[in-house]
């Protein structure tokens, strides 16, 4: 019975999205390179049931931050047997001593978390020990810090060319696909566009500029549950969007946890959530964003 509820919750919240992307897409300035979005459902801390009902949905591409709970759920057998077109993104912060690991997720379809020239070494030499020499190249982003705040992993902002350069000349196994940001949570967009975002804007034209690549062939990952609209509409070509899909993340010992978590999934919000109260709670989740 509640799998049948989670699974309409589940499909509803996808298909709610999907339309909410498309319509964001149409409001894109004709200046920006019309591709369509991606929208990857981050799936994080949420169980094997929940990705394949997505999956189920038509959902193809799946985001994880941590590297084991990528591992886990990528041999889980019922996601194996379920989802066999699965894409995973792994869109969390990198050690270099989980790259093997990481490396070895069947299905593994791009990491947008490379955040150094040395970071991106290590991904190159294991890709192409683990891989061997005539697969395809790993595609990779940059992550870059927009917001340059001390919690937040990535690249300084202006390290971008030098890295990007790095990554396309140095390391032939690597397929550089583009730029990742998270930037401030709760910015409020009453007071204009995104600074984050538009420095990820800035940075893209940088690497296209002196590294002579089209516009066109340099994606944007950037946007969540909270604006992944407004990220669409400024150039996003792959936005990450978590707890509108699954509903809140629950976290071990979080006061903002429901003590007796049922086997309902916590209802994904409607779109029509007000802004203020998603905001909220995109606040109180903050601290658990390690990124
Ligand atoms: C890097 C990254 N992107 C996107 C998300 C999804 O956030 P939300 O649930 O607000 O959509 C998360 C959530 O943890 C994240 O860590």
């Amino acid at each position: 019975m509640w799998r049948a509820a989670m699974s309409e919750e589940v499909g509803k919240a996808i298909q709610s999205v999907l339309e909410r992307v498309t319509q964001a897409a149409t409001r894109r300035p004709r200046t920006l390179p019309a591709v369509t979005p991606r929208l990857v459902a981050v799936s994080k801390t949420k169980p094997p049931e929940m990705i394949v009902e997505a999956y189920r949905h038509g959902q193809r591409n799946f985001g994880e931050n941590y590297v084991n709970e990528l591992v886990e759920k990528a041999s889980d057998p019922l996601i194996l047997e379920s989802c066999p077109e699965i894409k995973w993104h792994f869109i969390g912060h990198l050690q270099k001593n989980n790259v093997n690991k990481l490396l070895g997720v069947s299905n593994l379809f791009l990491v947008e978390t490379v955040d150094s020239a040395k970071l991106a070494d290590r991904v190159n030499s294991s890709w192409q020990r683990l891989r061997g020499a005539d697969t395809q190249r790993l595609k990779v982003m940059v992550q870059i810090n927009t917001s340059g705040e001390q919690n937040k992993h990535g690249l300084p902002p202006e390290e971008t060319v030098s890295t990007v350069k790095y990554i396309v000349s140095q390391c032939s196994a690597l397929h550089f696909l583009g730029l990742m940001t998270i930037g401030r949570y709760g910015y409020d967009l009453t007071l204009g566009p995104n600074p984050d975002f538009q420095m990820l804007l800035s940075r893209r034209q940088e690497v296209c500029d002196s590294l002579k690549l089209p516009l066109e062939e340099v994606e944007l990952s950037m946007g969540m549950s909270t604006d992944f609209e407004h990220a669409i509409e400024v150039g996003a070509t792959n936005v990450r969007v978590g707890s509108i899909i699954f509903g809140n993340r629950e976290y071990p010992n979080s006061a903002t946890n429901t003590p007796n978590p049922s086997p309902n999934p916590s209802p994904a919000h409607s779109p029509e959530k007000t802004s203020k109260v998603v905001c909220e709670e995109a606040a109180k989740k903050m601290h658990h964003l390690t990124v």
